[in-house]
């Protein structure tokens, strides 16, 4: 399976980086992409709509800019994985990449559509601090738009490739969870 694994962390190192290590073993079961957005940054929407005209967003990727990048690397990806620590919430690179998907998947007018790209695809959404599994049912909640057709605002109703109720209770850590995941795919 292709899999586009997107770090949410702002730095190198790290729990990311034990992770990756952690994932490279099953390289020869799986290809990966890793996509840190430590070096792919993502600036906010500017709200100026022309994704509706162009059907793809319209800042220049530049060295300050990887959002479309990043966009098509999900989109070609069999499974996408978004493995984010908590930064009093969410990571801004992460939440602007979510803030443009939006735009571009709402203005080019495929959003809840079955021309979405990103319609029922495979999905694995991971969050942590330092080793520790965190919630990650409002990340799911936010992504829920993205890859379903009939959302809901209040929970997260799409089935995510690691649906653990309570990882805690299984898992002593973060890699662990993943790891499972993976083997279990
Ligand atoms: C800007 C920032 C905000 C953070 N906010 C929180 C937080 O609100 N709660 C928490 O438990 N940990 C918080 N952390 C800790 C990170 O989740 C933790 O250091 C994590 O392991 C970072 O991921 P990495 O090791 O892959 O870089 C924060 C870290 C940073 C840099």
């Amino acid at each position: 399976m292709k899999i586009s694994v997107i770090f949410g962390s702002h730095r190198f190192g790290g729990t990311n980086h034990e992770i990756e290590k952690i994932l490279k073993k099953y390289s020869d079961i799986h290809e990966f992409d890793f996509i840190h957005l430590a070096n792919n940054k993502i600036e906010g929407c500017i709200d100026c709509h022309e994704c509706g005209k162009f059907g793809q967003c319209i800042l220049p990727p530049s060295k300050n800019d990887h959002f479309q990048e990043v966009y098509e690397k999900m989109i070609v990806a069999d499974a996408v994985f978004i493995i984010t620590p908590v930064y009093a919430v969410i990571p801004s690179r992460l939440t602007a990449l979510f803030e443009r998907m939006t735009s571009v998947l709402y203005y080019t007018g495929v959003m809840n559509t079955d021309n979405n790209p990103l319609l029922n695809k495979k999905v694995a959404i991971f969050n942590y601090c330092y080793n520790k599994i965190c919630d990650d049912k409002e990340i799911k909640l936010i992504f829920d738009k993205f890859v379903m057709k009939n959302y809901r605002f209040d929970r997260s109703t799409y089935k995510y490739m690691n649906k653990c109720e309570n990882p805690n209770e299984k898992y002593s850590n973060i890699i662990e969870y993943i790891q499972d995941t993976i083997i279990n795919l």
